[in-house]
């Protein structure tokens, strides 16, 4: 009787065994180590060797790549001017340097900071007016932008599915940037009539990267931001809490 019963306790907990192999075969990529702690040492180390092989994508689960990434089409509406990029690749977040990753799990809050040279090449219409120039360019662009700086600040959710599995939600970001160290332009043909004006207003638009950058750059660089997050926003809908990180869940 009590041989019977243990081997009844085996059969069971082999079905258990078997049972939980097939519900938790584990979803996340080799390369996340899920840290231990939040210490910043471990976060920004992890985060740090996760992002080149992040970056390819994860068809799998889902997640695209980030680089290259491309931006199909945006259009730029300034006061008298209407510069639309087309085509665009954006390459270069493989090599981003993390520089601080902050998740307090209690507050469900995230801070990543990095710095990043990106390149973005693709093609190029722009009509209206530059200074006093009536501009009426199309060609080749590209751009190139060193160490750029950035920090997201995200406000995270805990999310369970109806098999009681935890994932990390969003439920809002922010984020701030700095241009960095140099932005540089290489936008062909900006005058369709004069090679030495486009030459001219080229070099002039190099010598005040940064005021123009301020004035051109938001909306790439927002539309790059929301799609890095909805990005990442797939992943952790995709990859469960415990799998990520190996701190009990916050009550
Ligand atoms: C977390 O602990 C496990 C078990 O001790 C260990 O194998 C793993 O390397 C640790 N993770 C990190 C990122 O240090
Ligand atoms: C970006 O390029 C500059 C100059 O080539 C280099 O000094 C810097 O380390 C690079 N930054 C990153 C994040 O790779």
């Amino acid at each position: 009787m009590i041989l019977h019963n243990r081997m009844y306790s085996i059969i069971v907990l082999c079905i258990l065994c078997s049972f939980c192999e097939l519900t938790h075969t584990k979803l996340a990529p080799d390369f996340i180590r899920p840290c231990n702690e939040t210490s910043r040492e471990c976060l920004v180390k992890s985060t740090q060797d996760a992002i080149p092989e992040f970056v390819k994508g994860m068809p799998n689960l889902g997640v695209p790549p980030l680089d290259p990434f491309t931006i199909e089409k945006l259009s730029i509406p300034l006061s008298g001017l209407k510069v639309t990029f087309y085509q665009g690749k954006v390459t270069g977040f493989r090599k981003c340097i993390v520089d601080n990753v902050i998740s307090e799990l209690e507050k469900r809050h995230f801070v990543l900071e990095f710095h990043c040279n990106l390149t973005i090449k693709g093609a190029y219409d722009a009509v209206g007016k530059i200074l006093l120039f009536p501009i009426n360019g199309e060609g080749d662009a590209k751009i190139k932008l060193t160490n750029l700086r950035m920090k997201v600040d995200i406000n995270t959710k805990y999310i369970k599915d109806n098999k009681g599995v935890n994932y990390f939600g969003l439920r809002n970001y922010k984020y701030s940037f700095d241009y960095g160290d140099r932005v540089t332009f290489d936008l062909q043909n900006l005058f369709k009539e004069s090679k030495q004006l486009s030459d001219t207003v080229l070099a002039f638009l190099n010598e005040n990267w940064r005021t123009v950058s301020e004035e051109f750059g938001k909306p790439i660089v927002d539309y790059a931001v929301e799609l890095a997050i909805r990005t990442i926003e797939k992943f952790f809908l995709a990859v469960p809490y415990e799998e990520l990180i190996n701190v009990p869940i916050p009550s």
